[in-house]
């Protein structure tokens, strides 16, 4: 069902309260998603965006309902994505022929997916489209998150058009960010940001400068996830900047995993530790083998310190903490504190091989490592204490 935010701008996305992951199994959206598209009505009508392919047809349908698909002038790409350009095909089957506006990288990837010969206009950073009583503005910008994304700024509404950047995967019948529950909304534009945005930081910062600079008077921020940023746009372009600035709270996080439970009791030990020295810093043990990835990678994210512990199985470490590790480099952190711990039985590489790990992913690492024969004893599990509070210390 449609839904008017303007005179002139309808929202008809699909909100999809059952996503459950994205991205294959790469991502996970508890709070389910919305694909947000956009019908701009000037004196020419413009169409940003469509939903993921599943919803093809019911999207065509609604749309229907809200005009006649011939009168649409313009359809405007700003991310090739299929979670946005999924029902391009079934749209352009009505309306052969109409203009899809996008980067050449748009063209490009739209081309590689569906194969079609569409009527393509490419158009770089400045260029205008006049839709008669305004205009709108197109803004590139490259790999947030993909190379061919791009954002467009109407002037009749001051509305910015901003695709991925500024969403959130969640679900709600509420169009606007002060209509629903503020701390839940924030912490999945949070997650969206630390597992999808993270690596990508310097072009999030230069990319917000070079639209700030521009000094365009804001009404609102309408990206293609989630809720639409109407009261006090700005706070997420300022929150945008923070989270681009090597981001960190008072926050140490643990992760590990555990065959037979003394790698937990030493994460344990090495917490209480760290909560002795340091009453303000919030602690989060998480075991990866039991704990979403994504879930812990916003934790990472929000943190000042990574601790890794494993225990050491065929003189390596525990699958899922192999995952994490994996996952963990990808982000490309910087300016966040890590160390390595774990029990071991035999061999005890699990240990020396995180620490290793974890200096690829751009962490300053504590070298000293800490490792446990077996199970912890009393002094083992003071030595654990002792360890944690030398870190709160170094922290
Ligand atoms: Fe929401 Fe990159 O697609």
């Amino acid at each position: 069902m449609s839904k008017k935010i303007t005179d002139k701008v309808t929202w008809v996305g699909k909100i999809d309260w059952e996503l459950r992951s994205f991205h294959g199994n790469e991502l996970s959206t508890w709070k389910g998603s919305s694909y947000n598209s956009y019908l701009i009505k000037d004196k020419k009508i413009a169409l940003i965006d469509t939903v993921w392919l599943p919803y093809n047809t019911e999207f065509v349908q609604n749309l229907k309902k809200e005009i006649d698909l011939s009168k649409i002038d313009y359809i405007i790409s700003n991310h090739a994505e299929i979670d946005h350009s999924g029902a391009l095909s079934e749209l352009l089957r009505e309306i052969p022929g109409t203009p899809v506006y996008c980067t050449a990288n748009g063209a490009k990837h739209l081309k590689a997916q569906y194969h079609e010969n569409w009527n393509f206009i490419t158009v770089k950073t400045g260029d205008t489209l006049d839709l008669g009583d305004a205009k709108l503005i197109f803004i590139e910008a490259p790999m947030l998150h993909w190379p061919d994304t791009m954002f467009c700024y109407y002037t009749g509404e001051n509305i910015l058009f901003s695709n991925d950047g500024f969403g959130q995967h969640y679900a709600s019948e509420s169009l606007y960010n002060d209509k629903v529950d503020k701390d839940e909304m924030y912490f999945e534009a949070l997650k969206y940001y630390a597992n999808i945005l993270t690596p990508f930081s310097s072009q999030v910062t230069k990319k917000i400068n070079e639209i700030l600079a521009l000094n365009l008077p804001l009404s609102m921020i309408c990206p293609s996830h989630g809720i639409i940023w109407k009261d006090n746009p700005a706070q997420i372009v300022t929150q945008y900047l923070k989270w681009a600035d090597n981001y960190k709270e008072n926050q140490i996080t643990v992760i590990y995993d555990s065959m037979w439970n003394s790698t937990r009791k030493m994460a344990e030990a090495i917490a209480a530790g760290i909560s002795s020295v340091d009453k303000e810093v919030t602690i989060k043990l998480l075991n990866s083998g039991k704990t979403d990835k994504n879930d812990i990678l916003a934790e990472v994210f929000r943190s000042k310190a990574v601790l890794v512990g494993s225990s050491t199985i065929n003189n390596g470490y525990l699958y899922s903490i192999g995952g994490i590790l994996e996952m963990i480099k990808g982000l490309k952190l910087k300016g966040k504190t890590a160390a390595a711990f774990g029990s071991y039985g035999w061999s005890g590489e699990a240990v020396k091989q995180i620490s290793e790990h974890l200096k690829t992913c751009g962490l300053n690492v504590v070298d000293e490592v800490y490792k446990t024969l077996w199970v912890p004893d009393d002094a083992a599990t003071q030595a654990c204490v002792e360890y944690g509070k030398k870190l709160a210390e170094l922290l």
